[in-house]
């Protein structure tokens, strides 16, 4: 294949059983990859276990002349997370590619979510991303090369209702790639998030609101549209890190946070009280200058 290659490259995929991440398994081993197929089997609540999901994806790999194998731990464990990053040391020797993507959706009005629901969701999309982001950074750090990827979600950024559960735990993984990027670039460690929008069997999850009118073209609604974002992020051509990019009915667009010029008060002045908040609050809230953050240290620094 042209363009954007993988030959010599190892990649781990978490959740690639099925959806959105088969779709990246797929597209990174017909690019010269050897894939992890990882998958715990389960349901859409993450409910349940099985070999045969990781199995047929590596079955279509192999078919199309590609290397792969398949691993069956959940992320939700550090157990589970080392087993999934030895697995692609046993198998193929070391790991440049991570691609978080396993996850599982529980939606209930805010009052009724039930902390089996809430957990369940912390568990495997963010503990899940810690427990094998961890093991996977080490390699990567060894090797001074890596390229992650995490799988945020718009529902999650920008909110959708019954889904306090899900949002919560997306937007958690924002703060953690932003770590990991910071603590990966001396290392060529790149580190990126994905917002997507596609047909799977979560997507048949969403509440209505959110996937009303859903879109049936594929250019529009296949695994494959996200698929392209992701490939270009953990290859070596990509040299973007710390970054977040939504990729939702045919527009991929960069998603970032953001901080406003404000309204700043002297160190000289008196402590400000809420009235004086009351009458700046328009340019409190004004977004017509805003800046883009690299760390905490770069917030405080752009201060008059
Ligand atoms: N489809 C969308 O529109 C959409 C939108 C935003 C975000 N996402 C995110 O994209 C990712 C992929 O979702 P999808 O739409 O392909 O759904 P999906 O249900 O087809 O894929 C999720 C996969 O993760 C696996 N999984 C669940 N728990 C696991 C665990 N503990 N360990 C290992 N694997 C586990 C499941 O078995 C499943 O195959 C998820 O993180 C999801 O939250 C999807």
């Amino acid at each position: 294949m042209s363009g954007i290659t993988f030959e010599g490259r190892v990649a781990v995929v978490t959740g690639a059983g099925g959806g959105l991440g088969r779709s990246h398994a797929l597209d990174l081993a017909a690019r010269g990859a050897k894939v992890v197929v990882n998958d715990l089997g389960g349901d859409i609540t993450g409910t349940g276990s099985g070999t045969s999901m990781a199995d047929q994806v590596v079955k279509e790999i192999e078919e199309a002349g590609g290397t792969a194998v398949a691993c069956y731990d959940s992320v939700a464990t550090p157990e589970g997370g080392a087993a999934i990053v030895r697995t692609a040391l046993d198998a193929f020797g070391t790991l440049d590619i991570l691609v978080n993507n396993a996850g599982n959706i529980r939606n209930a009005p805010f009052t009724s979510l039930t902390p089996e629901a809430i957990d369940a969701l912390l568990a495997v999309h963010v503990r899940g991303a810690f427990y094998v982001t961890q093991p996977a950074f080490a390699v990567m750090r060894d090797k001074r090369y890596g390229r992650i990827v995490f799988t945020s979600s718009g529902a999650g950024v920008f909110g959708n209702k019954e889904q306090a559960n899900y949002a919560a735990a997306k937007t958690a993984l924002l703060g953690l790639a932003n770590v990991v990027a910071l603590e990966g670039a001396p290392y060529g460690i790149k580190a990126n998030t994905i917002l997507p929008t596609a047909a799977s069997r979560m997507a048949e999850g969403m509440s209505a609101d959110s996937m009303a009118d859903a879109p049936t073209t594929p250019a529009h609604h296949a695994p494959e549209v996200i698929t392209a974002m992701v490939t270009y992020l953990a290859s070596e051509t990509n040299p973007y890190s710390q970054e977040a990019f939504s990729v939702a009915r045919g527009r991929y667009a960069r998603v970032f946070t953001g901080v406003v010029d404000g309204w700043y008060v002297p160190p000289t002045d008196p402590v400000p009280t809420a009235d004086d908040v009351h009458a700046h609050i328009d340019r409190i809230r004004d977004r017509s200058v805003y800046h883009v953050p690299g760390s905490l240290w770069d917030e405080l620094t752009l201060m008059p």
